[in-house]
Order: structure tokens, then C-alpha cells, then sequence
């Protein structure tokens, strides 16, 4: 395999410049590989799932899009009239959101914000797993939290571990717990013919958990959480609101 650092962005990137959308697979750390979707769909997909589209609406005020990639939502809140910022550590994720019309940051959420103030943050693409450790998810609300407003809101979107139906997750799952990792964590590359990304871990939190990181980080579960219907993984919405 021949590694390329960020190889989800520069897919998304190549796809955006010359409209090549190669295909993408992800490999877990036990060496199992999994189909992925096609790049082109995170690139051009315009319809929200329902749930996405229900928590969405809750959205208010100024809006930072965390982990943003090319746009997806931040683009579909634009065009709704509001005021919208994303963040994204890729900078070719930052360089096709960008081009499409959102105002982005670069910046690495375990080590950056934005110093201005929001009213919504948004956590889709499975993004509240996306700080890649348990403490770095209470880091980041911490961090949410001293650059919100009053009444702010956090939408985000989760897996429940609990939820999963796939035998590749429930073995995945029981090896957790026999290296003593906890029961969501995740650890993945991104693959692409003989081409491999660098190795990322998330955290699909149990609601029980979220109960708890959001009770100590300053923000309490206002609404949900509300599962997708059929999802192998345990999709899940949920909304914070500050304290
Ligand atoms: C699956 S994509 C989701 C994009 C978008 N939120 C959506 O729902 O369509 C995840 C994005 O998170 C970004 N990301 C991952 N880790 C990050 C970090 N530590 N800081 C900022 N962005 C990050 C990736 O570069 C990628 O663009």
C-alpha cells in the first residue's frame, strides 16, 4: 500500500477538480475491510436523511459546522439564510468547501476553535466520535461551550454500540473489551485502490455515556436520542443545549 496523508480529502478534492470519483473502503485495525460509498456521494449528496433534516431545523443564530468536509451541511444552512462557519482539519475538505461558498476554517478541533461566539454547532457524519477519544469528546464540548452563546445547541449525530447488528461490529466490540478499549472505540484508515490513509480513531458513544460527558462539560441532552429506523450501526440524533 502506498500511504497518502489525508487520502479522503485529496479523493474529495480530485473528485471536485476533474469530477474522477474513485472508490473509497475503510479498514479496521483487525484488517477487516469494508465497502464505503463512492466519493462523488460526499461530495454532491443534497438530500438530508429524515432525522438529519429534523434536527437540523433546530439549528439557530450563527452556526459552526464542525468537522464541515466539502460542505454537505453547512452549504444546505446557507442557502436556508443562515449565517454559517466550518471547520475542517483537511485542507483539501477546506479547499472544496471553500470553492462551494462556505466560509472555512483549517484548524484540527482536538487543538483549535474559532475565538468568535455561535449559537449552533452542528456534529454530523457520525461527528460527535470524531475527537477520537473520550476525553477528547469532553475536551471539545468544554471548549464548545466557553465560544457559545446562551442557549446555544449542539446537534450532533452518533453510533450506539449497543445498537449494532453487524458481525463484523459485534466482533469488533468484543475485542474491545478484551484490550481493556472501550466498547465504541474504533480504529480505521481510509483505502483507495493500493492507496491507504493515515490511521484515525472515533467513538460510538452509548447514550448512557453522552448523559454523562454532556452532565460534566456544562450541557444537557435536551432532545433525543432519536434512532434512525433500520440502521445496522445505531444511528442516532440527539441535541445539547448549554447550561
Ligand atoms: C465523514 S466526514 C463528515 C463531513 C460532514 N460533517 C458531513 O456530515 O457530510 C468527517 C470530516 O471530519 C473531518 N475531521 C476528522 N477529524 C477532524 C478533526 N480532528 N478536526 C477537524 N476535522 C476533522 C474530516 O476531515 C472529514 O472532512
Amino acid at each position: 500500500m502506498k500511504y497518502v496523508n489525508d487520502l479522503f480529502g485529496v479523493l474529495c478534492r480530485e473528485y471536485f477538480d476533474t469530477g474522477i470519483s474513485a472508490e473509497l473502503k475503510l479498514e479496521l485495525d483487525n484488517g477487516i475491510i469494508m465497502n464505503d460509498f463512492p466519493v462523488k456521494f460526499y461530495v454532491d449528496t443534497k438530500e438530508l436523511r429524515p432525522l438529519e433534516n429534523k434536527f437540523l431545523n433546530k439549528t439557530r443564530g450563527r452556526i459552526l459546522d464542525v468537522g464541515c468536509g466539502p460542505g454537505r451541511i453547512g452549504l444546505i444552512l446557507k442557502d436556508r439564510g443562515f449565517d454559517v462557519t466550518g471547520i475542517d482539519c483537511s485542507e483539501h475538505m477546506a479547499y472544496v468547501a471553500q470553492k462551494r461558498g462556505l466560509d472555512v476554517y483549517e484548524m484540527d478541533i482536538n487543538k483549535n476553535l474559532p475565538q468568535d461566539k455561535f449559537d449552533s454547532f452542528i456534529l454530523y457524519g457520525n461527528g460527535f466520535g470524531m475527537p477520537g477519544s473520550i476525553s477528547n469528546i469532553k475536551s471539545l464540548l468544554h471548549r464548545l461551550h466557553k465560544i457559545s452563546n446562551s442557549n446555544a445547541i449542539i446537534i450532533a449525530e452518533s453510533n450506539d454500540p449497543n445498537h449494532m447488528t453487524n458481525k463484523i461490529d459485534l466482533d469488533y466490540q468484543e475485542a474491545n473489551l478484551k484490550k481493556n478499549r472501550y466498547v465504541g472505540y474504533r480504529k480505521w484508515r481510509s483505502i483507495s485502490g493500493e492507496k491507504a490513509g493515515e490511521w484515525c480513531t472515533w467513538v460510538q458513544t452509548e447514550p448512557a455515556l453522552l448523559k454523562q460527558i454532556s452532565k460534566e462539560t456544562g450541557w444537557r441532552i435536551s432532545d433525543g436520542p432519536e434512532y434512525e429506523k433500520d440502521s445496522q450501526w445505531g444511528a442516532y440524533f440527539f441535541a445539547l443545549t448549554r447550561k
